[in-house]
């Protein structure tokens, strides 16, 4: 059947659809690091090494902080930097591919935190905080791609200025989202000290306890929840919408297998009862004389006729 037929070339079709879902989903914490790289970039003008220069975002992106650092290579290993804002970077910090320069970008994304890094069952204790990297060749450059940092010796550390307090028995951990936006936790070093040995995101987070979802850090009074809402209606539409579209499938199908069987089962009928109707027509044209009525009674007549002992 042309429809049964189709059906692997629909699933595939769904399956691209669902994976560039996916993609996509992943896009916004990465455009936005794109765009904030820009923006910090920006900050510079004639800077000095070793300096924390202060980015200003538009106005959609009211809440977030930025700010940029160029380093020589050679003195962010040998001397680190004591304190790029809540960021303590010791000695042996190094990049990936090698540049002879570098500019630290750093994040604050403030009330937009769980806009970017929605973490289902966790509840933000404080905003995260973003360290990045990149080659300071050109400072005009944009879209440039992040270089890989990695503290060699002791971990590079966060300290969080604001902690909200966590519930009662709660348990606060430290989580790190790395560049493809994956969530990796660990304990804190102390009250409000998360450490990392790479770049990426960071946040003190607690576990929420679930149903319900327990509010974000410092809420505007307009803006933010709504937002987040819009988002998280987004999502659940598209999850909808595919999981609505695979039943439909499935019951597509299953009707059709359906349709088949009974076409099936119905030829069968056809056929058992033409090969009835041709067996008590024999039946009748052998004991002809004897049963003329045969067609009802058909197995009497060979009990007579054919019975042996
Ligand atoms: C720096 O980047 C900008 C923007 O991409 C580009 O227009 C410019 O030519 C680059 N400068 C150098 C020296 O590569
Ligand atoms: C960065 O690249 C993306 C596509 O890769 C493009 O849409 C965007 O305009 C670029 N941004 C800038 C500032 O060049
Ligand atoms: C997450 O953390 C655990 C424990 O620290 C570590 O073993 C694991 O490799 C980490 N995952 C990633 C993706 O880095
Ligand atoms: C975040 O807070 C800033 C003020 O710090 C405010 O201007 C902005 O509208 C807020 N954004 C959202 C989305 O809540």
């Amino acid at each position: 059947m042309g429809l049964l037929r189709s059906l692997p070339m629909l699933l595939v079709v769904l399956l691209i659809w669902i994976s560039h879902l996916k993609a996509q989903s992943t896009s916004p914490a990465r455009a936005l690091d794109a765009l904030l790289q820009d923006y910090a970039f920006k900050a510079f003008v004639r800077p000095k090494t070793g300096i924390p220069y202060d980015g200003i975002v538009p106005s959609n992106l009211a809440g977030i902080k930025i700010a940029a650092m160029r380093l020589r290579s050679g003195s962010l290993k040998k001397r680190g930097v004591p304190m790029f804002k809540e960021f303590m970077i010791p000695t042996g910090v190094v990049e990936s591919p090698y540049v002879e320069r570098l500019v630290l970008v750093y994040q604050n994304l403030g009330n937009l935190s769980m806009k970017y890094y929605p973490l289902a069952g966790y509840t933000y204790l404080t905003p995260v905080l973003g360290l990045l990297a990149y080659d300071a060749s050109n400072l005009s450059a944009t879209n440039l791609t992040e270089l890989y940092i990695r503290a060699s010796g002791e971990p590079i550390t966060i300290h969080f200025p604001d902690v909200q307090s966590s519930p009662a028995g709660a348990n606060a951990k430290c989580v790190w989202f790395d560049l493809n936006g994956l969530a990796n936790f660990s304990s804190l070093a102390s009250g409000n000290v998360c450490s990392t040995f790479e770049q990426g995101h960071f946040a003190i987070v607690v576990e929420s306890f679930a149903p319900a979802p327990a509010p974000v850090f410092p809420t505007p009074p307009s803006g933010g929840a709504p937002n987040a809402k819009k988002t998280n209606k987004k999502v659940w539409i598209i999850v909808g919408s595919v999981l609505g579209g695979l039943l439909l499938l499935v019951l597509l199908s299953i009707l059709v297998l359906w349709a088949q069987k009974y076409k099936q089962r119905k030829k069968m009928q056809q056929m058992e009862k033409a090969a009835e109707l041709g067996e008590a027509l024999y039946m009748t044209s052998v004991g002809e004389t004897k049963a003329p009525a045969a067609m009802v009674t058909r197995t009497q007549p060979t009990l007579e006729n054919e019975y042996v002992p």
